[in-house]
């Protein structure tokens, strides 16, 4: 096994692996289209918004691109989503977030139909996850699975630690290892000892948001170390929210920031819709 887990290969792995079965639908008459919808101009938002279109395009998703100016009203933004979801020659809708502050995301979110839902936000695709039934997986998560599985990892029995509780990335994070039959334990802001707590994990996925928090004291000799942040430093460069250098020789294995999640939340939202198109034509 290798101690870097290198997302970019695992991604483009599957992304090659999508582009055969999008052809294979192709030729079966099945179209796979995603709508992608940006409310304002957050200049992050911007480049992920273009990176997804550019992975539709390679893998021969269609997509169609909505960029509403910042002052759009929710309902200009729910009419469209109405709209969308009636559209059968469209399979995933992606409302980009963060929304401008007037608009409601969980409003939005629930207005988007489950089935269409890629983003796996919807709280029936959130409720199907929890009870353990197939639905749409927020990407994410998904992808850090789809990364460990892929790097010959075991999940099952291991105790994992995720660090972070949001709707995202930390409670789907849980309930997809409880899925894979892990001993699960989700830490936050308010953990007393997090340190403590994190050496215990054979598994510590680092989800805070803060820039190198995790350092070699929060980290059990031999852990593996899944890095969900990413941070981009004065300088420019990327980080994430582990302290990669100062655990490295601590860790079997690491994803590095960049190269190690980041590209699988895309693979992974790819998957999702050609899932989509393929539930709608069984
Ligand atoms: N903003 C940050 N991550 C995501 C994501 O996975 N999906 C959407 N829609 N917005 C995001």
């Amino acid at each position: 096994m290798d101690k870097i887990i290198d997302g970019k290969k695992i991604s483009s792995d599957i992304k090659e692996e999508l582009k055969e079965e999008v052809r294979q639908l192709t030729e079966k008459g099945i179209s796979v289209t995603l709508a992608v919808v940006q409310v304002g101009n957050d200049s992050a938002s911007t480049v992920y918004v273009g990176n997804k279109k550019k992975a539709c395009e390679y893998i021969g998703i269609g997509s169609l691109s909505y960029e509403l100016k910042e002052e759009t009203t929710q309902e200009e933004l729910l009419s469209l989503i109405k709209e969308l979801n009636e559209r059968k020659d469209v399979n995933g809708i992606l409302v980009q977030l963060p929304l401008p502050k007037h608009i409601k995301e969980d409003v939005i979110i629930k207005a988007i139909s489950p089935e269409k839902d890629v983003d796996g936000f919807h709280p029936e695709n959130v409720g199907l996850l929890s009870t353990g039934q197939k639905g749409f997986v927020s990407c994410t998560p998904a992808g850090v699975i789809e990364l460990l599985k892929r790097s010959g990892i075991t999940i099952s029995g291991k105790e994992c630690v995720v660090i972070g509780r949001s709707n995202i990335v930390g409670k789907p994070m849980a309930a997809l290892l409880i899925r894979e039959d892990a001993t699960v334990t989700i830490c936050h802001s308010k953990t007393v000892d997090l340190k403590k707590v994190a050496k215990r994990a054979d598994i510590l996925v680092a989800a805070i948001g803060k820039p190198k928090f995790i350092n070699s004291e929060f980290i059990k000799e031999g852990a593996v170390v899944i890095d969900v942040g990413i941070h981009r430093l004065e300088g420019k460069k990327l980080c994430g929210d582990v302290d990669y250098d100062d655990v490295f020789d601590l860790v079997s294995a690491i994803t590095p920031v960049p190269g190690g999640v980041g590209p699988m939340t895309i693979a992974m939202l790819m998957k999702n819709c050609v899932e989509s198109a393929k539930l709608k034509n069984e």
